[in-house]
């Protein structure tokens, strides 16, 4: 029998009346300015985030590195800045198994002691509420009792090595569409029951030393100086006795946030340093605030050993944290669906497409990226793993993705269309670094597309583009200008929609015609040459459409939207027009965060295809069997414009499949994506996510059996948007910079079934390569935390030796207030060899048969009896029975 959910984890230890004595001792020892030093933060590029102890009195730096896939080490000459790059915390959810992510805190608390880092900046607990969220791949998915199972074992991980973790983004940040002045709007119980249960497990199960104030406002009020949040909630009813820091920037007031509960500023100086030492000396803000804030950090410090135990620069195991990184890929891989084609055998010839296969880039981008310690791409995994008599032909049947995924607008127009003067596939690009094209450009070379995305996205490390593409220097982050020429040439005539998108100012001429938005210089010596000049800004169009816009939405990281300006033009199969694009990243609030936005894309007639996938389908064509590997781009700062695949590998997918049957999908993306247009279904669909740094051997073991596909979903996936909170602009992204959580506690499969709708997958589901019996459901009931227990036996039924996930869901409970039909209440990842069978006990929790009352403030009994369904999927329901409590 095991027992292996509802875990109770002891409180933290580091929280103690021996530590509070010396954190007493040494708090009396430190002058303001020194107290003030210690909340403040130093952003130190020697040391990346930091915050300045006291030598004198044995008090180290807060030296941070960024989570929560692994360590992003900001100092470039610690282990040349590599460190491992585990697979995104979304594919350690899917694993279902706190023992996975006990594993992975361990290797990013080791790694964190041997770079110096005594802070790890994770894990994220925000739930997934959108799936366009750009942040989803950083978190544990939609339900809060996976969130808080994966996320305690991980907070532990980290922990025991002494290194103290940070549960992030407190409170309410589930989209990064304005996400530095969005204001959630959220009832008490939604807030409770959905959103605030992984901190608050935590804080309590997991001992967690610090958290992260989020860049959002909850209810008119700003995460960062918020009392309900800050102080009713996480002290008082939470009982943390850890600190809290600013999310980075998210900080934007002295007295009130000093006087709300933050108890530090990061990354720098905005409101605190020496604001906060006049506001103490005039009385806003008293000093024992501030002490109070010293303890609190402190605390965890002392607790956990870390006055005597300090990091340091060390080897790690670079070898053995590699091996972690692919078991946990492997048994995160989700086998949506399989007609038999899987596991792989009996094939000569593999086609391998996909932008990334010879790399190991596909990993999330922003504050979340890790620089690999080392890689397997899928190329080289499929080689290891079918050997050399299986011929492997590798095409990439797209153009690189990069940061410029995530601008709303059509598809980019391929290379393939292109020839830069040189006779080069491609344009012939130029990058200056001014607004208007002065000088010597700083950049000439060959680029395939018309598409960028900088700033932030392209900051040093952040940028999580296909190995291939060559990211353009930071100097051009910010006002910048760009021109591109060559010739575009396509394969019908017909009626071709140029869609460009931009923020800033340009000119598109497609022989001699000119488009233009906004008074460039530039445009005035061309109008003289030109036949026409469009000038969008004054509504001159040659032809443009009414046609609602199926791009998504708009908006970006608080930042001005961009415009979405469109041209029918007719062209002429097999006729080089001329084009030439000059673009200005010159509108004022272009600047180091917010830098260049950029694409041309197009809406061509029917049968265009891109050459890159025309070719790919040939090779898939020609082969036993087609791997397409099609992925994502996902970064905090913007959610993707829609579910869609971005540049073109929709098309790819479909024409793939035109040609060749036996063609697998894999999909290594951080949420889902639209898995529902492609004409026809892939023999076998494979969710991989962001599989991390030993991508190519998981992926390989998976696809040819060596091992199963231990994933399961963490989330829904969704068939659009329509069955999701982002249905409607009111609930998201927002009006008036309001976001507005109506759907309450329906959130993912809660609204699935709630709303009777068919999701394309279901919440828990996946399949492996046997299968399964669950049968013999007995329900008893229990007193205290526990409702009761369901225990069921598990047998293998199969050929082989594999992995199911018992999942058990508590439903058909009555409450003054509407109550999903079902909540998971408890699972077990449960390991066997065939023919055998295991009695598994699952615990479930009370509050999976409660409310949150907020009259009476406080978690009460909904009326049973609840029923009790234990199955592989919240729609796959093997066996139930009632649970009276
Ligand atoms: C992110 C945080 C991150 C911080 C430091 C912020 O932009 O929201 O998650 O820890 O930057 O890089």
């Amino acid at each position: 029998m095991s027992e292996k959910s509802g875990v109770a984890w002891a409180n933290a230890d580091w929280d103690s009346a021996a530590t509070d004595e010396r954190v007493e001792g040494l708090l009396a020892q430190m002058s303001l300015d020194e107290k003030i030093a210690f909340v403040t933060g130093d952003l130190n590029w020697n040391f990346g985030f930091y915050a300045e102890g006291v030598e004198r009195l044995g008090i180290p730096n807060i030296q941070m590195a960024d989570g929560p896939a692994g360590v992003r080490i900001n100092k470039g000459d610690v282990h040349e800045g590599k460190a491992t790059s585990l697979p995104a915390p979304i594919a350690l959810a899917a694993t279902w198994d706190p023992a996975q992510a006990s594993a992975y805190g361990a290797v990013i608390g080791a790694e964190c002691r041997a770079t110096d880092h005594n802070v790890s900046l994770g894990p994220a607990v925000d739930i997934a509420r959108v799936p366009i969220g750009g942040r989803t791949f950083e978190s544990f998915g939609e339900d809060p009792h996976l969130q808080s199972e994966i996320g305690v074992a991980l907070v532990r991980g980290i922990q025991e090595q002494g290194v103290q973790a940070c549960a992030k983004h407190y409170a309410i940040n589930n989209q990064e569409d304005h996400r530095s002045s969005v204001d959630a709007m959220i009832d008490e119980r939604t807030m409770r029951e959905l959103y605030l249960p992984p901190f608050e497990a935590l804080i309590r199960d997991g001992g967690v030393a610090s958290m992260m104030g989020s860049f959002n406002r909850v209810n008119g009020e700003f995460a960062c100086e918020n009392p309900r949040i800050l102080r009713d909630i996480l002290r008082d009813d939470f009982g943390f006795r850890g600190w809290i820091m600013s999310d980075y920037g998210a900080n934007h007031s002295t007295a009130e946030a000093a006087n709300a509960g933050l108890d530090q500023e990061q990354p720098n100086e905005g409101f605190w340093g020496g604001q906060l030492r006049a506001a103490v000396d005039d009385g806003r803000v008293p000093e024992a605030v501030i002490d109070e804030k010293v303890r609190n950090i402190l605390r965890p410090m002392i607790g956990m050993g870390q006055l005597e135990n300090p990091v340091g620069i060390a080897d790690f195991a670079v070898d053995e944290h590699h091996a972690v990184a692919q078991a946990i890929a492997e048994d995160a891989m989700v086998l949506l669906r399989n007609d038999g084609i899987l596991p792989l055998g009996g094939v000569g010839r593999v086609a391998l497409i996909g932008p990334d296969v010879d790399a190991w880039s596909a990993q999330g981008g922003g504050s979340s990226q890790v620089r690999p310690t080392r890689g397997v791409s899928p190329a080289e995994g499929l080689r290891r793993a079918l050997g050399d008599d299986v011929e492997i032909l590798v095409e990439y049947g797209s153009d690189p993705v990069t940061p410029g995924a995530l601008l709303p607008g059509a598809d980019p127009v391929d290379s393939g269309f292109f020839r830069a003067p040189s006779g080069e596939v491609g344009l012939q690009a130029e990058y200056w670094a001014n607004p208007s094209f002065e000088g010597d450009p700083l950049v000439s070379r060959i680029d395939g597309r018309i598409e960028l995305l900088h700033g932030f996205h392209n900051f040093p490390g952040f940028n999580a583009a296909s190995a291939r593409y060559e990211r353009l220097p930071t100097e051009l982050n910010a006002q910048m200008s760009a021109r591109y020429t060559g010739t575009l040439t396509v394969p019908v005539t017909g009626a071709y929609r140029f869609v460009i998108t931009s923020l800033g100012s340009y000119t598109f001429e497609l022989d001699g015609r000119v488009v233009t938005r906004s008074g460039m210089a530039e445009v005035v010596e061309h109008a003289a040459e030109a036949e026409a000049v469009i000038d969008l800004a004054a509504d001159e169009v040659v032809a443009a459409t009414d046609e609602p816009r199926p791009y998504g939405w708009g908006g970006d990281g608080g930042q001005p939207d961009v415009e979405i300006d469109e041209v029918v033009v007719r062209l002429q199969a097999g006729r080089a027009y001329r084009i030439r694009m000059s673009y200005a990243a010159d509108h004022p609030s272009q600047g180091f965060l917010l830098g260049a936005k950029l694409r041309l894309g197009w809406v061509p007639p029917e049968g265009v295809l891109s050459p890159n996938a025309a070719r790919a389908a040939e090779v898939a064509a020609s082969a036993d069997v087609a791997v397409v590997i099609a992925r994502s781009y996902e970064a905090e700062a913007d959610d993707r414009p829609s579910m869609q695949l971005p540049g073109g590998q929709n098309d790819l997918i479909r024409a793939v499949l035109a040609a060749n049957p036996r063609t697998i999908v894999v999909l290594m993306t951080g949420a889902p994506v639209d898995i529902t247009g492609w004409g026809t279904d892939p023999a076998a669909l494979v969710q991989a996510w962001y599989p991390g740094q030993a991508q190519g051997d998981a992926l390989a073991r998976v696809l040819t059996g060596a091992v199963e596909p231990g994933g399961r979903l963490p989330l829904t996936l969704p068939v659009d948007l329509s069955q999701t909170p982002a249905r409607e602009a009111r609930t998201y992204p927002g009006i008036d910079g309001r976001v507005h959580y109506d759907e309450g506690v329906f959130v993912g499969y809660r609204g699935f079934d709630a709303h009777d709708l068919e999701p394309a997958y279901p919440f828990g589901h996946g399949l492996g390569y046997t299968t399964w019996e669950i049968e013999d459901l007995a329900v008893a009931s229990s007193d205290g935390d526990d409702a009761g227990t369901a225990t069921v036996t598990v047998r293998n039924t199969g050929s082989r030796s594999g992995s199911v996930v018992v999942q058990v869901y508590a439903g058909d409970v009555t409450a003054p207030v509407p109550m999903p039909p079902q909540q998971l209440a408890g699972f077990a990842k449960v390991r066997l060899e065939p023919g055998r069978s295991e009695r598994v006990t699952v615990r479930i929790p009370r509050r999976a048969v409660s409310y949150f009352d907020v009259d009476a403030h406080s978690w009460t009994p909904a009326t049973g009896p609840a029923e009790i369904r234990v199955g592989v999927s919240s729609r796959d329901i093997r066996v139930s029975g009632p649970l009276t409590f």
